[in-house]
């Protein structure tokens, strides 16, 4: 039996729904913190457990019956603490493996994004000093986060966005809940490490491209220098968290610390990942 956490977000609830084209719904388990979100996993006729990273004794309850599991990183800022509270109960209960969405950055001790990224290194470490068997998934940047860079009126408005010429081998969100959820149903993955990316890295000049040949008009590229950026930000009463969140991956991306390429992707889905344009062309032509 395996239950995911994080089933009511983005990644954990695509897993437990691809999942379900590997093994029966009795199989697998979500797990959430919020029961008003369960709504759609219950009609699936999906069990539903309802525990919070932060509380032990939640995450004790929700590990009854469950051999493997699935810890979908969490969102919050400090978040390695949120992470050993569900090693430890996975740990107590006698799990006998976890997986481990993380983050495929080049060097989490030189990265700008060390703030956040740090936490993946070190849960990592965590896991592998558990003694639990242990599958970890370093997932490159979701490709479904450009519209928040480059904005949703990009193809009108051109792209202002300072990373320079920093690329990132973005891979959709979905492919990579669909690599995930194939290693979770099926064996071979113990102790293993797979960098999940897509197959090539792309700028943001490379993104303008794609607009510009989607949409038949030039979309441009521009990387303001990073203080008239947040001067921008400002002026346009983006909040002080939004311009910092977004400057930090900005100087991630000039960093070049978003490239690396590995197949692992390739191999779990049986199949090449979706290319950037193709998921360009959904984000901003669907309509
Ligand atoms: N690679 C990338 O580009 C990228 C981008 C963004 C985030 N991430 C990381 O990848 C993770 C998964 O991405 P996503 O798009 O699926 O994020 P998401 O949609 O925000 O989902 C995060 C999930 O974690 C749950 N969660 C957060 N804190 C929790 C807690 N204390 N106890 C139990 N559950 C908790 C959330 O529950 P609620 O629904 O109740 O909030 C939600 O189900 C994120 O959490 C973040 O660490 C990666």
């Amino acid at each position: 039996m395996i239950l995911v956490t994080g089933a009511s977000g983005n990644i954990g609830k695509a897993t437990v729904e691809f999942s379900l084209k590997n093994i029966s719904k009795n199989k697998v388990i979500a797990m959430l913190r919020d029961e008003n979100k369960s709504a759609d996993l219950k009609a699936m006729g999906i069990e539903v457990r309802v525990a919070d990273y932060k509380k032990p004794s939640s995450l004790l309850s929700a590990f009854e019956g469950i051999d493997d599991l699935l810890l979908v990183s969490s969102s919050s800022m400090d978040r390695l603490q949120d992470h050993k509270n569900v090693i430890d109960a996975a740990k107590q209960k006698g799990l006998k493996h976890i997986y481990y969405t993380s983050g495929a950055v080049s060097n989490y001790v030189t990265t700008p994004l060390m703030p956040l990224a740090a936490s993946h290194g070190e849960t990592e470490d965590y896991i592998k000093n558990s003694g639990l068997t242990y599958t970890i998934f370093q997932n490159s940047m979701y490709a479904e986060t450009i519209p928040m860079y480059v904005g949703e009126g990009a193809v009108d408005s051109g792209i202002y966005f300072p990373a320079g010429e920093g690329k990132a081998a973005f891979a959709l969100r979905t492919d990579m809940a669909e690599a995930i959820a194939n290693a979770i149903t099926s064996s071979g993955h113990e102790n293993k490490t797979y960098v999940i990316t897509g197959s090539i890295a792309y700028s943001f000049a490379d993104i303008a491209q794609f607009l510009s040949e989607l949409s038949g008009k030039p979309v441009t590229y521009i990387s303001p220098e990073p203080k008239e950026y947040k001067e921008t930000l400002k002026k346009h009463n983006v909040p002080e968290d939004g311009i910092f969140i977004l400057s930090l991956f900005a100087k991630t991306f000039r960093h070049h610390d978003l490239e690396q390429i590995n197949p692992a992707i390739e191999n779990l889905l049986g199949r090449k990942p979706t290319d950037l344009k193709s998921y360009l062309k959904a984000a901003y032509f669907s309509n």
